[in-house]
């Protein structure tokens, strides 16, 4: 053979590796080999094109990204429509729909019930279609208005996920196959988008659909590569004649799966009405764990034969439904923006807004983060605002909707003086934060001080609620910390709400409190920019409070997670006359902790050995493991290699576990870190 011909076969086996892994990676979700590898072959398969520009086709794995087009989006009909869906608000209007099909098929010519319905994730992203003839993607178009779409073809081939040939089969390909699906924005993606987009002050996406839709429409096909964007398929569009395809919902998407075509794993078969809503119930709960933004519940009669027999009303199926989760994002006004006092005297903008349902609870305040944030949305007060309320965290405001401005919408302004105690506002250089200088004078801040020194992670007193903090501060029952370790269960009775029993409680919690360890002390004085690891990692090293409190900047550095900013806080902190007065008052009150004898470094359990975590820890948090191991001398590190010496895996650890097992490395679970002392 010659020097070319073995190039030649070569270039074929590397485009056909690469599209093996492609399959296995978005298809099969079973990736074979490390990102490493695979980079390893595409740039050597881009190598063989750059000399031989000749032998580069347009299905080759390398010729995703191609030039920009002279013109906008040509105009793609769709030979059949692209429909949509008819939607059912709840389960009530589900129910409707199946009680419609159930009579509309038993007044049929030959009376029949329903078969079985097919379940699919509603996809948040955008529809298109995706033409593929002998194997090869040729064209690729938006939904548009059903009938007429865009040719966005050089954009869908950015698409990873997106085979730019399909698999072939025994069976052989159809000559001609229409597959339609969503384009969608992974959540990992739209964070990091967004991430970016505020490092480099621009306007963030409001959402994934957004971004997707943002990102698809790019005229630079570059642009959009950029945007990792991925798909799922969920219908067939044309098809050629002679291919022969399956005679339900459910076997249609296997057969694009053996195409190499990304479906969901997330569908399922459900036998009736209550199998239906069941999985609505299920996937509701999955919801915050999917990689992917769905809005709902997509509900289909499997049998085709059955579909066809059920028809289409206007522009929507009879035979399909989806079923929305309630909304998590809503509009609503703007009413004001108040300034909030945090423990460290962060002012953070609160906005007010004219109260609205969204998410399952009605919200009348979202958090604005801060000042440079309020600039990033250019959101003034009387504005209409996009209000976002995912699962259990905090009403955020995502958007301000500039055409919807009203001629008497006011900047939003921040105070000079802080709101609660009246001292000076400050921002020091490079924070995005505004700063009461109050400290403890400030009763905003003693009473978030207070609130966290009780918390959970920190003091963790039983029964003693944000709430509860709050009436102590208002009653001056409380003003400093050390004054809980000075109440009495007589004063407690007589508020609100409490009674003797609760009183007698609340202080024999306040009581057991007294016995914790050093880490949760240092950590419950809310020392700026210590939290919970670094608190532990100070309590290591120094293990007396004395040694801690009297330590010099560099002693401090030298303590993991440690740099000069938190050591300065720090010093400044227990330099404070009031801050050390506060520390003994709390001594002398009784707490207190088990005095351990500093470990040296030769007794050190896991000296010089290498550990990398992965996966969901269930009693710990990654931090807190890392912490753990690294007090016993281990060092952690963030990938498996054959110098590691175990790995920690958790629940749904992947590539990583994998690794360890193919390099004979020790695979322990997260008990092992209990026993750990
Ligand atoms: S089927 C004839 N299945 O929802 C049926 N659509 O509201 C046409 N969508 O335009 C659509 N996930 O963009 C179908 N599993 C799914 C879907 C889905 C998301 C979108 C699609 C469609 C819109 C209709």
């Amino acid at each position: 053979m010659s020097k070319q011909d073995l190039l030649q076969t070569r270039l074929k086996a590397l485009r056909a590796e690469i599209d093996e892994h492609n399959y296995r990676y978005y298809v099969l979700d079973q990736p074979q080999v490390p990102d490493a590898e695979y980079d390893r072959l595409m740039r050597e398969l881009q190598a063989i094109e750059k000399d031989h520009p000749e032998w580069v086709s347009a299905d080759s794995p390398s010729q995703r990204v191609g030039a920009k087009p002279d013109i906008g989006f040509a105009e793609v009909l769709h030979q059949i429509p692209m429909l949509s869906l008819d939607n059912a608000m709840n389960e009530e209007e589900f129910l409707a729909f199946d009680k419609r099909l159930t009579e509309r098929l038993a007044s049929a010519e030959h009376s029949e019930s329903i078969g079985e319905y097919i379940c699919e994730p509603k996809l948040d992203g955008l529809a298109v279609s995706l033409r593929y003839e002998n194997g090869l993607l040729v064209q690729a178009a938006t939904r548009g208005d059903g009938s007429k779409g865009e040719d966005i073809t050089l954009n869908i081939r950015t698409i990873k996920s997106i085979p730019l040939k399909l698999r072939a089969q025994t069976e052989a390909l159809p000559q001609l196959l229409e597959v339609r699906g969503e384009v969608f924005m992974p959540l990992s993606v739209f964070e990091k988008l967004n991430q970016e987009a505020k490092q480099n002050e621009q306007k963030a996406f409001a959402n994934p659909r957004n971004a997707a839709a943002g990102s698809l429409r790019q005229l630079d096909p570059a642009i959009t590569a950029k945007r990792e964007l991925a798909f799922y398929a969920y219908s067939v569009g044309q098809v050629s004649d002679e291919f022969k395809l399956a005679s339900s919902q459910y076997q249609r998407l296997q057969q694009l799966k053996s195409f190499g075509i990304p479906v969901t794993n997330e569908i399922a078969i459900a036998k009736d009405k209550q199998a239906v809503l069941k999985y609505y119930q299920q996937i509701q709960q999955k919801r915050a764990q999917l990689a992917f933004e769905i809005d709902g519940v997509v509900t289909k009669v499997n049998s085709i034969a059955q579909q066809e027999q059920l028809g289409f009303v206007s522009r929507a199926p009879r035979w399909a439904i989806a079923i929305k989760f309630p909304a998590q994002e809503e509009m609503t006004q703007l009413l004001g923006v108040d300034f909030q006092v945090g423990r460290t005297g962060a002012l953070t903008p609160v906005a007010r807004l004219a109260p609205v349902f969204v998410g399952g609870v009605t919200v009348s305040n979202a958090t604005l983060h801060n000042m440079d944030e309020v600039e990033r949305l250019g959101v003034m007060i009387g504005d209409t605002v996009i209000i976002r309320r995912a699962g259990d965290v905090i009403p955020q405001l995502v958007a301000a909707i500039e055409s919807k401005r009203p001629s008497d919408a006011k900047l939003i302004t921040a105070p000079d003086e802080c709101p609660v105690c009246q001292s000076s506002v400050e921002k020091a250089a490079g924070e995005a934060v505004l700063r009461c200088t109050g400290g403890l004078i400030c009763s905003a801040q003693r009473t978030q001080a207070i609130k966290h020194f009780a918390s959970r992670k920190a003091m963790d007193i039983d029964g003693l609620g944000d709430k509860l903090v709050d009436t102590f501060s208002e009653l001056k029952m409380i003003e400093h910390i050390s004054d809980l370790y000075q109440l009495e269960a007589g004063q407690i009775a007589k508020l609100d709400r409490m009674g003797e029993k609760s009183a007698q409680n609340l202080i024999a919690a306040i009581e057991a409190s007294k016995d914790t360890s050093l880490a949760k002390f240092i950590y419950a004085l809310g020392i700026r920019e210590v939290g919970e690891v670094t608190a532990k990692n100070l309590a290591n090293h120094f293990i007396e409070l004395d040694s801690l409190m009297k330590a010099s900047a560099e002693e401090l550095e030298s303590v993991e997670d440690v740099g000069p900013i938190v050591a300065k806080h720090l010093q400044l902190f227990f330099a404070n006359p009031h801050n050390q007065q506060e520390i003994s008052a709390l001594l002398q009150a009784g707490i207190h902790w088990p005095s351990v004898e500093k470990k040296s470094a030769s007794e050190l359990p896991l000296k010089g050995k290498t550990f990398v975590i992965t996966g969901t820890l269930s009693t710990m948090s990654r931090s807190e493991a890392k912490a753990k191991l690294e007090s016993l001398g281990a060092k952690v590190a963030g990938s498996v290699s054959k110098n590691t010496d175990a790995l920690i895996a958790g629940e749904k650890a992947g590539s990583k576990l994998k690794k360890a097992q193919d390099l004979g490395v020790a695979v322990h679970g997260e008990d092992y870190l209990e026993q750990l002392n």
